[in-house]
């Protein structure tokens, strides 16, 4: 399924009343909160904030483990571990970014209070239109800005937060499938994702590519990324900057289910996904906490004992 949106709007933060989203689209935000994905329209197509310079000047703000960044030829199914490392810096890269090959990612822009107003607004937004399906507490809010060289592939993978992505400049085409679809992304996967590996133990596979719904990004476009909903990203022939708001729901309980659900099937049984009974889910979380604080305790007493 191809999504072809509209021409967008010319940017500018009054197209919607002063807002960042249309809540025109409210019903939209509503129906699929989390569920399944679906496009939305944005007011800072083309901001001035997300200008090459202006993110250049904002990476001077970060700490090392705020960006990440590689180039080269990659493909949609490509391990993440197996992209080659580059030796261009940050600088290099933003200044090659036409010709490098390049896919940054700049983590926690809302140290900047420009992009933190942007985050929180955003999200505000959101959960107006969600209503009482927006979680009451979140774990964490983060802003993050893609700026990618023509061309240039994300290979497949899931997150653990729920995205609202916003293409402010360039063109790009994001392949989405349905975090509920267990062939796609068998069990297994997932508890793979929450135990061992968050980058590399979703699988690409050839046979369900037709079942990602495609949207082709542009300027003023969104979409939405449910939790674990897998994706991959081709960008168009040109440099594409892009603004993520997300968060993420307080899902410790959620995670400690699925490892203990890793190590079931590792012993040989075929666990039961979470979600299915409250009580078998509650004691699975409550197991794991209690181990995983034993071996955090013991590894700080072993710390001590360390001989001088
Ligand atoms: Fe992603």
């Amino acid at each position: 399924m191809l999504h072809l949106i509209a021409e967008p709007p010319v940017s500018s933060t009054q197209f919607f009343g002063g807002s960042l989203l249309d809540h025109s689209e409210a019903n939209a935000y509503r129906a699929n909160f989390n569920r399944a994905s679906f496009q939305f329209a944005h007011s800072l197509a083309n901001h001035e904030l997300f200008e090459l310079p202006r993110l250049l000047e904002l990476t001077r703000l970060m700490k090392s483990g705020d960006m990440y960044f590689n180039a080269g030829d990659v493909k949609e199914g490509q391990r993440w571990d197996a992209i080659a490392p580059t030796d261009l810096t940050i600088d290099e890269i933003i200044d090659r970014i036409e010709t490098a090959g390049a896919w940054l990612l700049i983590k926690r822009a809302h140290r900047d209070p420009r992009y933190e107003k942007l985050l929180d607004e955003g999200l505000a937004e959101v959960q107006r239109f969600v209503g009482d399906k927006f979680p009451t507490r979140i774990k964490k809010s983060d802003a993050l800005i893609f700026i990618t060289s023509p061309n240039r592939v994300t290979p497949y993978h899931i997150d653990r937060e729920c995205n609202f992505l916003m293409q402010i400049r360039g063109e790009k085409t994001i392949c989405l499938q349905d975090r509920y679809d267990r062939e796609v992304l068998p069990e297994r996967e997932i508890e793979n994702f929450w135990t061992i590996d968050n980058m590399n133990s979703a699988v690409f596979k050839e046979e369900y590519r037709s079942r990602a719904t495609k949207y082709q990004l542009r300027p003023g476009t969104g979409v939405h990324i449910p939790v674990n909903a897998p994706h991959w990203v081709k960008n168009d022939g040109n440099i594409s900057v892009t603004l993520a708001l997300t968060f993420q729901f307080p899902d410790t309980a959620l995670g400690n289910v699925y490892r203990w659900n890793h190590y079931l099937r590792k012993a040989g049984f075929t666990p039961t996904p979470p979600g299915r009974s409250k009580i078998r889910d509650f004691a699975k979380s409550w197991s794991m906490e209690a181990a995983m604080t034993t071996r955090r305790l013991l590894k700080r007493l072993r710390g001590k004992e360390q001989p001088r």
